[in-house]
């Protein structure tokens, strides 16, 4: 085990989006500067590359690497978050613009791949929604009703291709999609490049500042690139300290990957009505056999360590609604940031002019960055955007107050843990690939023991804002349920807001 990554590998895992990327060697210099180079960073830079801007791309490891290495990639206009409620503390028109640029981010993956020519299996698929538990049919009607209030394409039907589903109800939605994330990135990033861009791997950005007539994004090896314009789109922002992350929370989400014959579920996107929510999709693979792709299972970030309990969780839904399913290849985990009024946070970051912010993205962060990429290059290029105050970052909605006190409440909570007693009272208790909270005097310890006996011990306190970590023992690293930052067991970042590592003792 590397004791700097998060330890699960999704089926995306092969292939790789930027092999030949370099860290940065020198100074350099950019009209965009984009910070993060998942869907949303690569997206983003491909736009302004297309339209003759220099854009140059850091991330702090691999290109592609982060939670859209992690994603099952359904590319859904709908919301995850019921366009019932989305109308309720938004408004219709909002809801509205939110179906249409979401759809207008679907359209523009699935011109790109044509265009560019990227093989990364993109299809035109129906999305179905369904009360898995059989008891819903009213919260189904009422949201066939919002959907219809908006121009969604939905129409109600009965029986979905699951045993003990034939006389289930279900809303149908048109024009969704689906692809292989990785290989659509690796098509961007082929592409940036073929027009000048520049892609630095294994770079950590500590510091993005804005100056009158431009930007400076300075890293960990005292090396910088100097810009006009900076996009942070690190999925938790790198550069906010509070203003954002109050307004959103972390959740750990799931998700598997079976073998499965050919031709017995019909390809489309299927998710249910249950909290937390499951989905499937399918996903082709070679020969006779494709892969069911399930998930959901979420939690806040942090809440608990029961991953075994979550994947059979997982497996009992997907065998009750497909029980000749072949052999589990993949499972892994990732973690998304949901925002408290339904829709994310793209655009200037509060307070500044030059720089811009991506985040808030929930379960649906690949057409979030797409619709990022778009509303980011008008703002900046056309001066407008007809989305700029739906996903305003500096928004606050009234409605969302309840949500608001509950997330901060998280971190109030969190800092209370600072007194309580350790999880076991000494590291000598430690097991082989154990990690857990020691408490020493007054310092709360962040221990692991390697299986070769070697043993870790960081400072608990996260170092975006203080909060205190929370052993994760599936992906062996420390997650800060206040605003989702990770921590290799060796006190690497992995994951922002945190940029700092976990400070040695
Ligand atoms: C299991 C799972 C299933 C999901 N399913 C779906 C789905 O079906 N449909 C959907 O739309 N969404 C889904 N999502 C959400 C979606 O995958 C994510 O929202 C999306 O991939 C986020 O993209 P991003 O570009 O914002 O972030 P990322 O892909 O995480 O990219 C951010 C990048 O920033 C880099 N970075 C961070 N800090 C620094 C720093 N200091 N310096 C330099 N670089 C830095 C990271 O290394 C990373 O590569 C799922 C997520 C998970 C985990
Ligand atoms: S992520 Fe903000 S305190 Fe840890």
């Amino acid at each position: 085990m590397n004791v700097s990554d998060e330890r699960t590998v999704s089926l995306w895992a092969t292939v790789k989006a930027a092999p030949d990327a370099v860290p940065l060697m020198e100074n350099d210099q950019a009209d965009v500067i984009v910070i993060g180079a998942g869907i949303a960073g690569l997206s983003v830079a491909y736009e302004f590359a297309m339209c003759g801007q220099k854009v140059a791309v850091i991330d702090r490891g691999e290109i592609g690497s982060g939670m859209t290495a992690r994603t099952t990639a359904h590319l859904s206009s709908i919301c995850d978050d019921y366009f019932s409620q989305l109308i309720e503390l938004r408004g219709r028109e909002l809801a509205r613009q939110f179906y249409q640029s979401q759809s207008a981010a679907i359209d523009r993956i699935e011109a790109i791949q044509k265009s560019e020519g990227i093989a990364c299996d993109f299809r035109r698929v129906d999305g179905f929604l369904f009360p898995s538990s059989g008891a819903e049919d009213a919260s189904l009607e009422r949201e066939l009703d919002a959907a219809l209030q908006i121009g969604v394409a939905v129409e109600k039907i009965v029986g979905l291709p699951f045993v003990e589903f034939s006389a289930a109800p279900a809303l149908r939605y048109g024009r969704q999609a689906t692809f292989h994330p990785l290989k659509y990135l690796r098509g961007l990033a082929t592409s940036i490049c073929a027009r000048g861009g520049r892609l630095y791997c294994d770079t950590v950005v500590e510091k993005v500042e804005e100056a009158e007539d431009g930007v400076r994004v300075s890293t960990s090896s005292g090396l910088s690139v100097t810009g006009r314009w900076a996009v942070v789109a690190t999925n938790s922002p790198i550069n906010d300290r509070v203003a954002i992350h109050t307004k959103q929370a972390p959740y750990r989400t799931y998700a598997m990957s079976f073998e499965i014959d050919r031709g017995v579920v019909p390809d489309g996107l299927y998710w249910d009505m249950e909290d937390p929510y499951h989905y499937v999709r399918l996903q082709p693979g070679e020969g006779a056999s494709d892969f069911l792709l399930v998930g959901g299972e979420d939690h806040k970030t942090g809440a608990v360590d029961d991953a075994e309990r979550r994947f059979a969780a997982l497996t009992a839904w997907i065998k009750r609604l497909v029980p000749n399913l072949g052999a589990e290849t993949h499972r892994w985990s990732g973690q998304v940031m949901e925002a408290i009024d339904y829709t994310g946070f793209i655009g200037r970051n509060p307070g500044n002019e030059r720089v811009f912010v991506i985040t808030g993205d929930s379960g649906e962060g690949m057409t979030h960055g797409v619709v990022a990429s778009i509303l980011i290059r008008d703002l900046i290029l056309k001066g407008s955007s007809p989305w700029r105050d739906l996903y305003e970052p500096s928004r606050k909605t009234t409605g969302a107050i309840v949500d608001y006190l509950v997330e901060n409440a998280t971190a109030v909570k969190n800092f209370a843990e600072y007194v309580a007693p350790g999880e076991v009272d000494s590291v000598d208790k430690l097991q082989p690939g154990q990690g857990a909270i020691v408490r020493e005097g007054l310092t709360k310890v962040a221990a692991f023991r390697a299986e070769d006996g070697t043993l870790y011990k960081r400072s608990a306190s996260c170092t975006h804002i203080g909060c205190h970590v929370h052993w994760n023992s599936l992906e062996r690293c420390w997650d800060c349920p206040c605003h989702g930052s990770h921590f290799a067991v060796d006190g690497t970042a992995l994951n922002g807001p945190a940029v700092s590592p976990l400070a040695d003792l």
